[in-house]
């Protein structure tokens, strides 16, 4: 990454990149192997991208990994998913911490089994002890979550405002995403981080998931730092 760009994050500029990990399926079929395949291939390649953010100064990275909808897929895909997931809490502590990296899981855990949700919590608990913020949607959904944050709220008997909600979310620790992006073509959300992306810049790659590599994220931040924010107001110099 060229240094401009480099002291554009330092000074702040771009604090938190979301990633919608779009193209598994389609990178898998090309090759003739299973969706579960091409699942493997993509959680390999997203901890490789996180790292790489990381050591680009990014303070906030999020993946979008499992959405609230993806339970309508076929009964195998789904065991592929869950398998690697469990795989994911049981060997990622070290490499974790090799990278200095904070899991958070974003998304409503009631759903998973006792034993998943613990080492969900173990994970996030040994990994606290550092800044850079790595969330993982699983099982997350934008409306499910702007849901949970406002009963949330109101069981803590407070009112509902902007400030009492996103204290609420699920991503309460991060700030809103400056950039969202997407892979595999598609031009759409699917439900991520409705409430947070506001005001995002929207890239989107033709690039599938799996062959993501930091060039596209270099590419993505240039596109991002050649924007003008507004923010809703008028364009100032
Ligand atoms: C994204 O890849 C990963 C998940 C949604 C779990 P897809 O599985 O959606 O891949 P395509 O869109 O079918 O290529
Ligand atoms: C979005 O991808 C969800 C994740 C990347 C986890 P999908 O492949 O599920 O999105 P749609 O169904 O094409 O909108
Ligand atoms: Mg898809």
């Amino acid at each position: 990454m060229e240094e401009k760009m480099l002291a554009r994050i330092a000074a702040g500029e771009l604090r938190h990149i979301a990633f919608i990990m779009d193209g598994n399926g389609r990178w898998a079929k090309a090759r003739g192997l299973s969706r579960g395949e091409g699942h493997r291939k993509g959680a390999q390649v997203f901890e490789d991208i996180a790292e790489y953010c990381g050591n680009i100064g990014i303070r906030h990275v999020t993946v979008y990994a499992f959405s609230t909808e993806n339970w309508k897929r076929p009964p195998a895909e789904i065991k592929a998913l869950m398998r690697l997931f469990s795989h994911y809490l049981d060997t990622a502590a070290q490499r974790l911490a090799e990278k200095k990296l904070r899991v958070i899981f974003l998304g409503d855990r009631g759903v998973f089994s006792k034993s998943v949700r613990k080492r969900m919590e173990a994970l996030e608990e040994k990994s606290a002890v550092y800044d850079r913020i790595l969330n993982i949607a699983f099982n997350y959904g934008g409306r499910a979550e702007i849901v949970h944050a406002c009963q949330a709220a109101l069981a803590a008997g407070e009112e509902i405002s902007e400030a009492t909600l996103g204290a609420h979310l699920y991503t309460r620790l991060s700030p809103d995403p400056d950039l969202i992006v997407r892979t595999a073509g598609e031009m759409r959300l699917s439900n991520f981080l409705l409430w947070q992306a506001a005001y995002a810049e929207f890239y989107a790659t033709d690039t599938l998931w799996p062959d993501m590599t930091p060039a596209d994220v270099d590419k993505a931040c240039a596109a991002y730092f050649s924007r003008k924010r507004n923010f809703g107001a008028l364009p100032g110099e």
